[in-house]
This record gives structure tokens, sequence and C-alpha cells, in this order.
């Protein structure tokens, strides 16, 4: 793994764009892989304020709330929408529809766009247990795309976005960690000192399903970006 220490989010962010970047420069039809959250917003923010041209690029994202139709203001399609697709648009952009009524359907399908459109460079935060994507600690590492149950610690996280606890949808479509692991390149992002611990293990800890995320040791290319905080408790 290359490990980026940066003094903050916005210089996490205008690392992780240069990346971006660069891969535009090698394959303008590359495929990246988006993630959601608090984390990827700075690099969001600079793509926009870029020159970069994501017309022939395709995007797939990792996951979606089960029940959030896309127009729901706290679905992953309506936060991609706002934080980037309306000022960058891709030639096709696939998130995992929450809406859709038959979910073993929308699982294959999702796979067959995986399948498809293999990704090139895979953008990931990381929870505060070690989950990338939604796959959380136990999940099997050669999983596709999965309907999961979100734990009562990433309800309690992502409750900031609603009202209360309660409106935090309970489950989740996201990527696999086999999904997530054919990427070619992996870019994980993480800032502040919630993340340390996770970020610690992830490196320095075995590869174990108990942090998915130490999984990426096993992946030839993956940049990590971390503010000092983050970064903490390595060694
Ligand atoms: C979002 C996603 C999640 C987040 C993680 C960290 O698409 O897949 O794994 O990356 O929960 O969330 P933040 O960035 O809000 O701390």
């Amino acid at each position: 793994m290359k490990i980026i220490v940066v003094k903050d989010d916005k210089q996490g962010g205008q690392a992780a764009c240069e990346l971006f970047k660069k891969e535009l420069e090698q394959k303008n039809d590359a495929v990246f892989g988006l993630a959601t959250g608090s984390t990827p917003i700075s690099t969001y923010e600079a793509l926009v304020h870029s020159n970069l041209d994501f017309n022939n690029s395709i995007s797939v994202n990792l996951d979606e709330y089960v029940g959030l139709s896309s127009d729901h203001p706290q679905s992953y399609n309506y936060y991609m929408q706002e934080h980037l697709f309306r000022y960058k648009p891709f030639r096709e952009s696939y998130l995992p529809n929450g809406g859709a009524t038959d979910e073993e359907r929308e699982i294959s399908r999702y796979n067959a766009i995986l399948e498809k459109n293999p990704i090139d460079l895979q953008l990931l935060g990381i929870g505060r247990n070690g989950h990338i994507g939604f796959n959380e600690p136990g999940t099997d590492f050669d999983l596709k795309t999965h309907k999961v149950e979100l734990t009562e610690s990433t309800i309690a996280a992502n409750a900031r976005f609603f009202n209360n606890s309660q409106d935090v949808p309970r489950y989740a479509y996201s990527m696999g960690i086999g999904s997530i692991l054919k990427s070619k390149k992996i870019i994980l992002e993480a800032f502040g000192n919630s993340k340390a611990e996770a970020i610690k293990n992830m490196i320095e800890g075995p590869v174990t399903q108990e942090c998915p995320a130490s999984v990426l040791q096993r992946h030839p290319n993956v940049t990590v970006i971390l503010d000092e905080e983050a970064a903490q408790k390595l060694k």
C-alpha cells in the first residue's frame, strides 16, 4: 500500500483529484467506482473545481440504502447528483436502486453492470469498525453485490444525516468485497480521529474479516490518503 499523509481533508481531496486526473489521462473512458458519506466530499469539491471532463467516463457507486428511492434527499443517488453529477456529468452513472421492488433482480442487475464495466479506479472511505462499502465486520471476502443488514454502530454513525436514528434505513445494497477487489486501482481516504483505530487495523493488523478493510493488504495497487489525525496510530 502506498500511504500519503496530508494536512487536512482539503489537501486529501486535492491528492485524490490528481489520481483521477492521471487515470483520465491514461484512459478517458475509464470506469470510476465512487463512494458517498462525509469523506469523499472534499474530493468531489476538487473534481468539481477542476477542468476534468467525465463525459466519456462511467461511474459505478458502491452502495445505496434499501427502501430509499433515488429522489429521497438522504439517498446516495441524490447525494451523487448534489455533490458531483450535476456539475460533472458522466457518460453513464450507475447506483443500486434502493426503490427496486424485486431485490434479487436488483442485485443481479447490479452485478451485471459490474461485469460489463470493470472498475479502473475505486474510491473508498472506511467505517469506524473497518467496513468498506457496507461490508460490515464478518462479511465474506468473496461476495459480489449483496443486501446487508447495517450494524447498530453504522446506523448510529449515519443518524447524523437523518432527523433521528429511527429514520435510518436498516438495510443497504452494497458491492461485495469480491467486487471491490476486482478494481484495478483503489484509493482509500480517511480523515479525523474517529478513523485512526480502523486505519491502524487495516494497515498493520492481520487480514481478518473482523476488519473488512484489512483485505486491501492483498490488493496490488492501493493508495491510502490520510490526514494526520487518521494516521496518528500508525507506527
Ligand atoms: C459510502 C460507504 C461507506 C463510507 C463509510 C465512511 O458509500 O461505502 O463505507 O465510506 O461509512 O463514512 P464517512 O465518510 O461518512 O465517515
